[in-house]
């Protein structure tokens, strides 16, 4: 309890699945949240952590426009006055295979999986180098570390999301700013809620926990990094997925 009190953290796709596991975890640690997610869902979760007796605020958009990245940061800062903790979690896929892949959903996933996360630690990491304190992660996955058919698109986003994530720790670890990522294996949540059960059962297969990860499983990680527990961790990509991907 209390590791993440007196931080404000703004966390993207908060309303629901892996997102809203990372903002329940911490508000638990007592953080002041800024929630970032599309449609009306995000002033239930807003009102839900006030409720809580947390600071909270938020700002309903879409992540993969630059301009309201910026605005979402900027207003952040006008309401808590200070960025300590970002959370880059919204993301989408559209799958389908290589050869029948839609150029528009090819972009679209890149758009906001990818470019997202670049405009919100581009803006974050304006405040955070001149307050010289910052936690920034970044939601990959285990399909960026290994390929999955049928997600290429999503695969190369979420590898993108890897580099970045390592280029940025570089850049800013002078000014005391951590970038790590957190790759998760397979998550129930309502992006995976949609997969067959024979895909379901193979994938188990795959996994020796032998169990598909739970929101809270991740949002464990995310509060570890987000800590000063993990003060001398950056550059780093932590897999939570039951031993799915081991040595990459
Ligand atoms: N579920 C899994 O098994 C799994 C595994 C590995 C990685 N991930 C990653 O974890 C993250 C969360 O996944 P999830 O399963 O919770 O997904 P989800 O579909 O349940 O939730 C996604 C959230 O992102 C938000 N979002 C999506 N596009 C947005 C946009 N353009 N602008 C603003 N908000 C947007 C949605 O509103 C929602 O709150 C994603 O980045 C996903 O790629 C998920």
């Amino acid at each position: 309890m209390d590791k993440l009190k007196g931080m404000t953290a703004l966390i993207t796709g908060a309303t629901r699945g892996i997102g809203r596991g990372i903002m329940e975890a911490f508000a638990r640690e007592g953080a002041e949240l800024f929630l970032v997610a599309r449609g009306a869902a995000l002033e239930d979760a807003v009102k839900h952590c006030r409720d809580l007796g947390l600071k909270a605020d938020g700002l309903a958009g879409d992540v993969g426009d630059p301009a309201f990245a910026k605005t979402a940061v900027d207003k952040c800062v006008e309401v808590f006055g200070k960025l300590d903790i970002l959370v880059n979690n919204a993301g989408i896929t559209r799958d389908s295979l290589l050869v029948r892949m839609k150029e528009a959903d090819f972009d679209e996933v890149i758009r906001v999986n990818l470019k997202g996360a670049y405009s919100f630690m581009q803006s974050a990491a304006i405040v955070m180098m001149k307050k010289r304190y910052g936690r920034i992660i970044n939601v990959t996955s285990v399909v960026g570390q290994t390929g999955n058919a049928g997600q290429a698109n999503y695969a190369a986003s979420k590898a993108g999301v890897v580099g970045m994530t390592m280029t940025a720790a570089r850049e800013l670890a002078s000014r005391n700013v951590t970038v790590n990522a957190i790759a998760p294996g397979f998550i129930t949540t309502d992006m995976t809620g949609g997969l067959q059960d024979k895909v379901k059962e193979k994938l188990l297969e795959s996994i020796p926990m032998g169990r598909f990860g739970s929101v809270e499983d991740v949002a464990g990680a995310a509060v570890y990094l987000a800590s000063g527990d993990a003060g001398y961790v950056t550059g780093q990509v932590i897999s939570v997925n039951g031993g799915m991907a081991m040595g990459v």
